[in-house]
């Protein structure tokens, strides 16, 4: 039996889930079920970096929506880790020491933060370390790919030059990961503006930004029909514009046609064709995971079972290696009665969430 390679990623708990999460993500984690050691969780930390997100009860909410996509959508427990980032304590933890490694310089680089605090008077230190939680989420795991959409590119090759530091200054701790990008679905743009990416923040406010996951296939059809085109009045393959190249690309990724596929099949077409060819296949994906999440929405027992054994074996995993950088950095410090008071907590913590 071949070996599977591990790997890891996650989606934050905010805004509205859409198709290019799916397409970007979500899709190949389940599509590669078999193939992979899938360590996969919801980056409720990482939400935290904004503070619009960290509304307690909507928080709450949004992370078992996440969690009852992932299930939704066909990830199956019994194969990969699902579990909630905030439920094993290392992520914090070593995203802390990578911190202390990682130079200003090299988050200052990074396009996200320079997006997301664009505009913004109160900008957090965690927004700007973001990446080095990421990176430790990855690294703990010793994750070899990490499938994720184009625009976490840049923040897997941080992590690659972070893990590359550690283990120079420190000794062989990581293991390198890669990015897994894929193609057709890797940047999927906005339905009303289609120079600028499909956003799960702008499509929680905004009507026909975005395809919802679990959208209703009437507003599905209605966002895809209202979607921005191009001027001329026939799809032109190889000279699509934004709009046009942006919902073949839609099309392609849940279809996992080829291009030449595609372009048979639109090249000439009207707009109203591709359209109506778009929803229905966008349709056809998503109607079934809308009605699998409204159901695992009622079960919140299961997927609390769910997360609680993904947790288990991801804090396992997790511990390990945070006592190998431990020691790699001398500080490996432990107590039998802090042991006590961390499990006093996890009872705490079951009771009230
Ligand atoms: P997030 O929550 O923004 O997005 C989740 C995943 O969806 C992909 N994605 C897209 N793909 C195609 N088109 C789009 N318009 C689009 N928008 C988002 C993202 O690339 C991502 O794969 N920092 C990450 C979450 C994270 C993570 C990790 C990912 C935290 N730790 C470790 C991988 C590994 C983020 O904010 O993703």
């Amino acid at each position: 039996m071949t070996k599977k390679i591990r790997v890891f990623s996650g989606i934050q708990p905010t805004g509205k889930l859409h198709v290019g999460n799916y397409t970007g993500a979500l899709s190949t984690w389940v599509a590669q079920q078999d193939n992979f050691e899938g360590i996969y969780c919801v980056v409720d930390l990482h939400a935290l970096t904004i503070p619009e997100n960290v509304v307690p009860a909507k928080l709450n909410e949004k992370v078992w929506k996440a969690v009852s996509i992932y299930l939704a959508a066909g990830l199956d427990p019994k194969k990969s880790d699902i579990f909630i980032q905030s439920m094993v304590p290392e992520h914090s933890e070593l995203a802390w020491i990578l911190n202390c490694v990682t130079p200003m310089g090299w988050l200052n680089r990074m396009t996200q933060f320079k997006a997301k605090s664009a505009n913004r008077e109160n900008v957090g230190t965690g927004l700007f370390t973001y990446p080095t939680l990421m990176a430790a989420d990855i690294l703990l795991y010793d994750a070899e790919k990490v499938p994720a959409g184009d625009d976490q590119k840049q923040h897997i090759e941080l992590t690659r030059d972070i893990a590359e530091r550690f283990n120079t200054m420190f000794g062989k701790v990581f293991t390198i990961p890669e990015p897994m990008i894929g193609k057709a679905g890797a940047r999927i743009m906005g339905l009303d503006d289609p120079s600028k990416k499909m956003s799960k923040s702008v499509g929680e406010v905004t009507l026909y930004h975005s395809i919802g996951i679990v959208d209703e296939p009437d507003l599905i059809a209605k966002s895809i029909k209202k979607a921005k085109t191009d001027l001329g009045p026939v799809v032109v393959y190889d000279a699509a514009g934004e709009g046009v190249r942006n919902l073949l690309n839609i099309y392609q990724a849940v279809t996992k046609e080829t291009d030449d596929q595609v372009k048979e099949k639109f090249e000439g077409k009207g707009y109203g064709f591709l359209k109506k060819e778009v929803t229905e296949a966008v349709c056809e994906v998503l109607a079934p995971v809308r009605q699998r999440y409204l159901a695992l929405m009622e079960d919140r027992a299961y997927l609390k079972s769910v997360v609680n054994k993904g947790a288990e074996h991801a804090h396992l995993l997790a511990s390990k290696k945070v006592s190998q950088v431990r020691d790699a950095l001398g500080i490996s410090f432990s107590s039998p009665n802090l042991e006590k008071a961390f499990f006093l907590r996890k009872e705490l913590l079951s009771k009230t969430r």
